[in-house]
C-alpha cells in the first residue's frame, strides 16, 4: 500500500519546514518514524493539533469527520461502523494538515468474535503459553476490521470477589498475574506489534483498582504503599517489562488522590521508576470524573491536574480538547508537558506501525472463527475447568460419565445455564455473538446422541424465580442415570459496575438443585459463573461439583470433554473461594499476624468443624480458612509429590537457587497437574505473608509416570519492599513448598547469607 499520509506530513514538512534538516524530506515515505522524525513533526504541530493527539473519542460525536479533518481528533474507541471508521482513517492521513494516523482501540478482554473464557476462568488454566495463543487469536480477529490498540490485559489484582470486575483478571495473586497479563502482552503485541496482525496492548487499570472498597466497583482505594507496590503494581510491572506499549489509569482514589491525577503513581512510579515511555490513557470519562471525586471545581481544573500528574490521553470526555488550550496560552500548563504527552503518543503510534500502514487492512469475515482458534477455544475453557467434588456418598467418583449410555439410562440436563448461548460468553464479549456459542446442551447430545438427553432448564434464566418448571426438571432426573445441573451467575451479574453483596447462587436455583437432588439421581453440578458463589450446602450433598466459568464460545465442548473423560481437569482456582461474603478479604498470601489462627484449611466435606479457641485471629461462626484453597483442583487421577530439594540450601543472597521435585501420577488415568511452588521469608524488616507464589508449572503425566519439576529462585523473585520501602531482598531463613496447591505440598527450608 502506499503512504498518502506520511507523504503528506513530508510534503508538509519540505514546504513549511523550518530549521528542519533538508535530509529528513528527502527520505522516503516509507521510513519508520524515527525519534528525529517525530521531534520534527512535534516542531510543526500548532497547540491545537497537539491536543487532538491526546483526544481518543467515539465515533458518532458530532462533527467527526470536521474534527479528525482539523487534527483534532487523536483516535477511536470501540468503533462499530466501519465504512465511517475507513472513510476517517484516509481522512486523518489524507486530508489532515499533517496526516498524523487515528488509533483505533477497542475493549476486546476476552476475546474479538471467538470468546475466550473469561480472563478469570482463563487464570483457572494455569498455562500462560495458552493465553498468549488466545490473545494472538483475539489480536488476529480485531486487526481484521481496524483494531490496532486493545484495552486489555486487566491485571488488577483482587481479593473481593463481590467485585463484579473479578471476572476480567486473573485472581489474586501478583505473580500468576503478573506471568500471565505478560503472556498476553505478548499474545496481543507479537514481537513486532506493526505486523498487522498483531496490536498494542493496555494493561489496566493502573494502579490499585482491585482494592475498591466493599467490592463496590470505581469505589475508593486505600492500602498502604507497600502493599500497592507489591501486590498491585507488581504485576504491571511485569507486563511493561514484556513491551507493554500503553497503560490505563484507574478510576479510583488511590490513597487520597483520584488514579487518573496521580503523580507518584504515573510520573513516579511508571516513567521515573520504570522508564516506561509508551502513553497512559484515561479510564472512560475519567478526567472530568476528578470534579465528581471533589478534587477539581471544574473540568479546566481537571485538565490541568490529569495532563501535569502524566496522563497522556482523555477518552471519551472532552476536557483536554475543552480546556488545555487555554491553559497552556496562560502559563498553567507549560508546552513542555503538553509536548511530553503528544510525544508518547506518537511514539506508540510509529511502534504500531501506524505511519506506514496508517489504514486497516481488508476487512475480512474469514479471518472470524477459524476453526484453528475454535480448537484453542475449547482447549482453554477446558483446561480452566476446576473439579471441586467427585465423590458420591459411598465414596465412589462419579467422573468421568461414560459415553455409551443406553437408551434405558439417558442423561438428564438441566438448569438456566445448560443452554445459554449469551451468558456463557462471559462479562466482556462486545464483538461476541450468541450464535456462534457452542453450549453444554448441544456438545452433550452431540456425545451421547440427542435421544439419549432429557433436557429442562427448570427456571427460564438464571435469575427466575417461577419454579413451574420444576416438575418437568424432576421428571428428567428421575428419568435418568444422572443428572447434569448447570447452575450459576448470567453475565449481567458480573464484570463492570456488576458487583454482588451476596454470593449465593441467584434466583430460585437453590431450590432447583434441592427438587432435583431429592429425586435420588446422582447429581453433577457444574457451575457458570464470573466469581465463586456460596455453594457449602450444595457441596455436601451433590455427587461432583465442577467450576467452568463463563467458559465462552467454546465452552459447551470444552466442559464435554472433562464430563466425558476425554480431558482430566486440571484447572486450579486462581483465588480463594469464600465459605461467605462474611470472610472478605480473604486471600492465602496475608500475614501471619501475632495470634494467628490454629486451624489449618479441612476440605469442607464431612467437615465437623470446632471454632479456634483463644484469642486468635477468626471467627467464633466459621473457619478462617476458605471452602476452597488458592490452587486448588482436584483431577480423574491423583499425584504424588517426593524428594523436594534445594540447592544449595545455603547460598548468598543474590545467588540463584534450585528447587527441584519429583511429581509422580499415582492414578490409573492420564492427566494435567499444576505443580506450584510457595516461599515464606521466616523473618524480615517487615514481616512477610505465610505463603507466597513463586513458581508453577503444568505438566502432563501418563498413569504410574515421574517428571522431575525445576523451579529458579533469584533475589528478584524474593524481593520485596523492605522497610525503608526498597525492594530488597533480604538474608535469613525461608520455608519453601512444591505441591499442588496453596495449602499442600513437601516443606524444605534454605538460608540466605
Ligand atoms: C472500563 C475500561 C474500558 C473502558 C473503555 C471503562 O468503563 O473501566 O476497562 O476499557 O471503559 O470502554
Amino acid at each position: 500500500m502506499g503512504h498518502p499520509g506520511l507523504t503528506t506530513a513530508l510534503l508538509w514538512l519540505c514546504l513549511f519546514a523550518c530549521g528542519v534538516p533538508a535530509a529528513l524530506a528527502q527520505e522516503p515515505a516509507t521510513a519508520p518514524m524515527t525519534e528525529q522524525r517525530l521531534e520534527a513533526l512535534l516542531a510543526r504541530m500548532t497547540v491545537r493539533e497537539k491536543i487532538g493527539q491526546l483526544y481518543v473519542c467515539r465515533i458518532n460525536v458530532d462533527g467527526i469527520e470536521d474534527l479528525v479533518r482539523a487534527g483534532e481528533v487523536g483516535g477511536l474507541l470501540n468503533v462499530r461502523d466501519h465504512d465511517l471508521r475507513e472513510k476517517l482513517e484516509r481522512v486523518a492521513v489524507e486530508r489532515s494538515r499533517l496526516g498524523i494516523p487515528l488509533i483505533h482501540g477497542a475493549d476486546v478482554i476476552h476475546g474479538y468474535r471467538i470468546q475466550f473464557p473469561i480472563p478469570l476462568g482463563q487464570a483457572a488454566a494455569w498455562n500462560p503459553a495458552l493465553v498468549e495463543q488466545a490473545s494472538a487469536v483475539a489480536a488476529r480477529e480485531a486487526t481484521a476490521f481496524g483494531v490496532r490498540w486493545i484495552f486489555a490485559p486487566m491485571i488488577d489484582v483482587a481479593r473481593d470477589v463481590r467485585w463484579g470486575r473479578v471476572a476480567e483478571g486473573y485472581g489474586e495473586d501478583p505473580y500468576l498475574t503478573g506471568v500471565l497479563g505478560a503472556a498476553a502482552v505478548r499474545g496481543f503485541q507479537g514481537t513486532n506489534p506493526a505486523d498487522g496482525q498483531r496490536v498494542g496492548a493496555c494493561p489496566k487499570h493502573f494502579a490499585g483498582y482491585g482494592a475498591s472498597e466493599g467490592g463496590r466497583d470505581y469505589n475508593t482505594v486505600d492500602v498502604s504503599e507497600r502493599t500497592l507496590r507489591d501486590t498491585h503494581l507488581a504485576p504491571f510491572r511485569a507486563c511493561i517489562d514484556a513491551g507493554a506499549v500503553t497503560v490505563m489509569s484507574a478510576f479510583s482514589e488511590v490513597n487520597g488522590v483520584p488514579a487518573t491525577a496521580s503523580g507518584f503513581l504515573l510520573r513516579q512510579v511508571l516513567r521515573d521508576e520504570w522508564k516506561f515511555d509508551g502513553f497512559v490513557v484515561s479510564d472512560a470519562k475519567a478526567v472530568s470524573q476528578l470534579v465528581v471525586h471533589g478534587l477539581c471545581a471544574d473540568e479546566k481544573g481537571a485538565a490541568r491536574e490529569a495532563l501535569l500528574a502524566g496522563l497522556d490521553v482523555e477518552i471519551i470526555s472532552t476536557a483536554y480538547p475543552d480546556h488545555l488550550e487555554a491553559l497552556v496560552s496562560e502559563g498553567k500548563v507549560p508546552m513542555r508537558a503538553l509536548d511530553d504527552a503528544v510525544r508518547n503518543v506518537l511514539r506508540v503510534k510509529a511502534k504500531l506501525g501506524l505511519f506506514e500502514r496508517p489504514y486497516s487492512r481488508q476487512r475480512s469475515e474469514e479471518e472470524l472463527l477459524r476453526p484453528d482458534a475454535l480448537a484453542l477455544a475449547r482447549e482453554l475453557a477446558r483446561q480452566g475447568v476446576v473439579l471441586l467434588k467427585n465423590q458420591d456418598k459411598d465414596d465412589r467418583p462419579v467422573l468421568p460419565l461414560r459415553k455409551e449410555v443406553g437408551p434405558g439410562a439417558p442423561v438428564a440436563v438441566i438448569g438456566p445455564l445448560a443452554d445459554a448461548a449469551k451468558d456463557q460468553l462471559g462479562c466482556w464479549a462486545v464483538y461476541g455473538k450468541p450464535a456462534d456459542s457452542r453450549t453444554p446442551l448441544g456438545a452433550i447430545r452431540e456425545v451421547v446422541g440427542a435421544e439419549n438427553v432429557k433436557y429442562a432448564a427448570g427456571l427460564k434464566d438464571p435469575t427466575g424465580t417461577d419454579h413451574s418448571g420444576f416438575d418437568e426438571a424432576v421428571r428428567a432426573a428421575k428419568a435418568s442415570s444422572v443428572a447434569l445441573l448447570f447452575l450459576g451467575e448470567p453475565a449481567a451479574y458480573t464484570g463492570e459496575a456488576h458487583n454482588r453483596a451476596y454470593l449465593t447462587l441467584p434466583g430460585a436455583q437453590a431450590a432447583l438443585y434441592e427438587a432435583v437432588r431429592a429425586t435420588g439421581t446422582p447429581v453433577v453440578v457444574v457451575l457458570l459463573s464470573g466469581r465463586p458463589l456460596e455453594i457449602g450446602d450444595l457441596l455436601r450433598s451433590a455427587d461432583a461439583v465442577l467450576m467452568a466459568w463463563h467458559p465462552g464460545t467454546m465452552g459447551g465442548p470444552g466442559i464435554a470433554d472433562v464430563l466425558f473423560g476425554d480431558h482430566s481437569p486440571a484447572g486450579r482456582l486462581p483465588l480463594s473461594w469464600p465459605r461467605t461474603a462474611g470472610q472478605i478479604p480473604i486471600h492465602y498470601n496475608h500475614q501471619n499476624t501475632g495470634r494467628p489462627s490454629t486451624r489449618p484449611w479441612e476440605p469442607t466435606v464431612n467437615e465437623t468443624w470446632k471454632p479456634d479457641t483463644g484469642h486468635v485471629t477468626g471467627y467464633v461462626d466459621l473457619p478462617t480458612s476458605p471452602l476452597f484453597p488458592f490452587g486448588y483442583g482436584l483431577s480423574y487421577t491423583t499425584f504424588a509429590y517426593s524428594d523436594l530439594r534445594v540447592e544449595p540450601v545455603k547460598a548468598k543472597l543474590g545467588a540463584p537457587l534450585r528447587i527441584t521435585a519429583r511429581v509422580t501420577n499415582t492414578g490409573a488415568r492420564a492427566g494435567d497437574e499444576v505443580a506450584q511452588l510457595y516461599v515464606r521469608d521466616l523473618v524480615g524488616s517487615v514481616p512477610r505473608p505465610v505463603k507466597e507464589l513463586k513458581g508453577f508449572r503444568r505438566l502432563h503425566l501418563p498413569p504410574g509416570a515421574s517428571e522431575t519439576v525445576t523451579f529458579t529462585l533469584t533475589a528478584d523473585s524474593l524481593a520485596f519492599h523492605n522497610r525503608d520501602m526498597k525492594r530488597t531482598a533480604e538474608p535469613g531463613r525461608f520455608k519453601v513448598w512444591v505441591g499442588g496447591h496453596s495449602q499442600a505440598g513437601e516443606a524444605a527450608g534454605f538460608e540466605l547469607e
